[in-house]
């Protein structure tokens, strides 16, 4: 029997805990092979929206035989609708250094990168002071790892991992063929962990509460809390962290306003979930509760009943157009014929039909584009019009 699920809150990541310095030492004192098991068996899973497992990802860059190795924390949340990882570095980066720094000592890593959004430029001043006091204690202490910002510069497709590691090395940043992938050959072509910065931040509360005590929190395949960045129309905006397998119902009920129509899950890239479907939806990675389980990289959009799902659609499509690094024809070409063709449909210059053709072309790219983004664009397209086709048309 399905396990009934509730909204359940939870207060880790931004508990503002001062032993840093404390579980940093007594970590490093432990076996690194012990470590990662203990993460293994947490069971994270990547916060930045795929969801790999994070043990898995530190395993296999300790495992490479190389001298040098990087641990990168992307901080360039470009996704619509996702302000999380801009808070954890401003209320609690220790948490987030603490944890490269560890992930460094299992790995074998001694550089550590934080590619952070050019828009958060703001943040660089305080981050770096944060960082000074990081390496004087490292030194203290005679751990060898340094941590530098890279500053990103605007451009959503370089919070993709391999065109972030090409931004880095100083080319445009455009995706990499996979494999390899980075865990083999990532920053200059040596081994490489990526985390998302609520990643990174979730391995802290592991190392110092236990893997159990995470694992015994979310549902099968969705372990632990998330945090959750909520807009669009509802009176509680902000970021809450909460228990992965929550069913989308017991979400609205809580931050909708009483008339919410739909839901956007994940961002621009993730799926539109209309009213009807709230019952069977669960928020997690993969186990199924009671029907469909959506990942999301923490971004909850709220649309209520005076809202154009046209104009929605317009808007994300826009968002693509604009953010498509142009390397592959599917994703380049695909993401402008969508844009214009649901334009000429609302206005009348094509039939309704011309959807189904569009619908189609999504499938293409959801198949042949290189990397994530054009991939995804299919998700948001077809939740949008297969639900709302009639707000579709001219
Ligand atoms: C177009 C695109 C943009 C992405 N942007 C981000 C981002 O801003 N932050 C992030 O952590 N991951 C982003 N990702 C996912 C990363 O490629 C990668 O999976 C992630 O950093 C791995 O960290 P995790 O395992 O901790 O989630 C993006 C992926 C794609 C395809
Ligand atoms: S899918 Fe889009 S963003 Fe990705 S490589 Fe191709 S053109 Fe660039």
């Amino acid at each position: 029997m399905a396990k009934e699920y509730n909204l359940k809150r939870a207060d880790f990541i931004f508990r503002n805990e001062n032993d840093w310095e404390n579980i940093l030492s007594r970590t490093l004192d432990k076996d690194s092979r012990e470590l990662i098991n203990e993460l293994i068996s947490s069971e994270l899973k990547g916060r930045g929206g795929a969801g790999f497992p994070t043990g898995l990802k530190w395993k296999l860059t300790s495992e490479a035989e190389v001298a040098q190795k990087y641990v990168i924390c992307n901080a360039d949340e470009g996704e619509p609708g996702t302000f999380k990882d801009r808070e954890i570095l401003m209320k609690v980066p220790f948490k987030v250094l603490t944890a490269m720094a560890i992930c460094g000592y299992i790995t074998g890593a001694t550089k550590g990168f934080i590619y952070l959004r050019g828009e958060y430029k703001f943040l660089q001043p305080d981050l770096q002071k944060v960082i000074d006091e990081f390496a004087y204690y490292c030194k203290e202490i005679g751990f060898d790892f340094s941590i530098e910002i890279f500053m990103g510069s605007g451009a959503y497709i370089c919070g993709e991992e391999t065109a972030l590691m090409e931004s880095m090395e100083g080319f445009r940043g455009e995706p990499r063929n996979k494999p390899p992938f980075p865990t083999n050959k990532g920053y200059m072509g040596m081994p490489t962990v990526i985390n998302n910065v609520e990643t990174l931040a979730h391995t802290y509360t592991i190392f110092k509460h236990g893997a159990k005590k995470f694992y015994d929190l979310g549902v099968q395949f969705s372990r632990g809390t998330k945090l959750f960045s909520v807009s669009g129309d509802t009176p509680k905006p902000g970021i809450y962290e909460l228990e992965l397998g929550m069913s989308l119902s017991d979400f609205v009920d809580e931050f909708g306003d009483g008339d919410t129509k739909a839901v956007q899950v994940g961002g621009a890239s993730g799926f539109l979930v209309p009213r009807k479907r709230f019952g069977e939806t669960s928020i997690g990675y993969k186990g199924k509760l009671t029907g469909i389980s959506l990942p999301t990289g923490g971004s909850m959009m709220l649309f209520n009943s005076t809202r154009s799902m046209f104009n929605v659609l317009d808007n994300y499509l826009e968002f693509f157009r604009e953010e498509s690094c142009g390397q592959c024809t599917p994703c380049r070409v695909g993401c402008q014929q969508l844009h214009m063709g649901i334009k000429a449909v609302k206005q009348g210059q094509k039939p309704a039909v011309y959807l189904d053709k569009l619908l189609k072309l999504t499938e293409t790219m959801q198949y042949t584009a290189k990397c994530g983004l054009g991939q995804s664009v299919a998700n948001s397209f077809s939740s949008i019009v297969e639900n709302f086709r009639e707000e579709m048309i001219y």
